[in-house]
Order: structure tokens, then sequence, then C-alpha cells
């Protein structure tokens, strides 16, 4: 049975750079779960279908296909034929992706790709519900945080380097916050730390530090 090492947080707590790591290290596939819900958002939003209403959306998103295909590393996702790429990185696809995750036709659809993805192989998924919904059986389960400064400023240095923005730091960390509040009182599949998850606050950490808290805390035989 393909290994699956979960990993959870909010915005900005590091998630991807760590699970990037540590998939690259161990040879396991990263998954980024969040690319799914912004994929199927992009494509509510280029349809002009009202995020807003969960039975629009539902209906939409069954008829959204996305392939699936594991290259360098990572489980590739491709729409069309295409790669989505920096498309999906928008601050308006960030204002209305969480509209888009409460809707439950949505997460379970997401829910049973990320699962099929263990035929892939190892892997390493990060999301919101990976520890406590999808893959709740795993025996590497991690919940990163950090403070909402330290997340909002990690963002804002990501979309500068990335020339997708140049929102002032008041906004990224207001649009985070934002986003949080959503993902974690919503009614499906919230964001919370699962009971038996190992936690991590990175506020004063380097990444490096973090990946090997990670490692470290991996069971016994999962390290090379
Ligand atoms: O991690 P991200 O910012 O790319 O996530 C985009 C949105 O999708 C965000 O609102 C949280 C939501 N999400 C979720 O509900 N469950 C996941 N497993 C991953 C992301």
């Amino acid at each position: 049975m393909a290994k699956v090492i979960a990993i959870d947080g909010p915005s900005g707590s590091g998630k991807s750079s760590v699970s990037r790591i540590v998939g690259g290290r161990l040879g396991f596939l990263h998954v980024d779960s969040g690319a799914l819900y912004r994929i199927v958002t992009w494509r509510c939003l280029e349809e002009k279908v009202d995020t807003s209403d969960p039975a629009a959306v539902a209906a939409f998103a069954a008829g959204v296909g996305i392939e699936l295909r594991p290259e360098n590393g990572r489980v590739e996702y491709y729409v069309g034929g295409e790669k989505p790429g920096e498309r999906i990185r928008t601050p308006e696809i960030n204002a209305h992706a969480s509209a888009v995750a409460t809707v439950k036709e949505v997460r379970d659809r997401i829910t049973a790709i990320l699962r099929s993805m263990a035929a892939f192989g190892d892997l390493v998924v990060e999301g919101r519900d990976i520890t406590t919904a999808v893959f709740p059986d795993s025996p590497a389960r991690f919940y990163l945080t950090a403070s909402p400064e330290a997340r909002a400023e990690r963002r804002r240095r990501e979309q500068v380097e990335k020339g997708i923005s140049d929102q002032s730091a008041e906004a990224v960390k207001a649009s985070l916050l934002a986003r949080d509040r959503v993902d974690s009182t919503r009614r499906h599949a919230p964001l919370r730390k699962a009971d038996g998850a190992v936690e991590i606050d990175s506020s004063d950490m380097t990444l490096d530090e973090v990946v090997d808290a990670v490692m470290n805390a991996l069971p016994p035989g999962w390290r090379k």
C-alpha cells in the first residue's frame, strides 16, 4: 500500500515548500490539493458561474475535467490538455476559492481524486482536510501553523517574486485571514488540527528546521 504523508495548515504556513522538499528527499510525489480547488474556482470564474451559489457551483464542478499526470516528482494537473500554471494563483481566485471549497459536492469529488492518486505511489499531500478527511488513517500526519504576520509576509513575498500582484502587506494579510475564517468555520471538513497530528509552529523556524522536524517525526522505516 502507498505511504501517505498528510500535511494541513492555513495559507502561508509553509506547507508547499515543506511538502516539496520532503517529497523530493523521500521520492514521494508531491500533491497540492489546494490547486484542485483553485482549478474549479478558475473554471467557475471563466464561465461566469456564481461562486456564492453552492448548487450552481456543484452542478458546474461535476463537469470540470482534470487530468492527473505524475511528472517531475509531483502530480501535475491538466485542464483541456494544458497546465493552468499561474492563472490559478491570482488575488481574484484567492478571493473566491474558499467559497467554492465550502461546497460538499466539490469536496467529495476532490477527495475521491486525491485518494485515487495513491495508485501512483507514495505521496506527500498538503491541504486543509488531508489529515482529518482525505487520509485520516495515515500514520504521518502534520499540522503546520505560523503567526498571521509571518504567514502574510511569506505570501506577499511569494506574490512579488512571481510578479503576480503588488498588494500591500495589509491587503495580503486581510485576504489571508478572510480565507482562514471561511476555511476553518465551514460545515464540511473545516481546517482543524486532527487528533494525533504533529503540530509544528514555523513562525520562528527556518524552512530547513521545519523539514527536519517533519522528517524526524516520520514512522520508522519511512526515512531514507
Ligand atoms: O492552499 P491553497 O491556498 O491553494 O487553497 C485554495 C483554497 O482551497 C483555500 O480556500 C482552501 C481550500 N482548500 C480546501 O478547502 N481543502 C484542501 N484540502 C485544500 C485547499
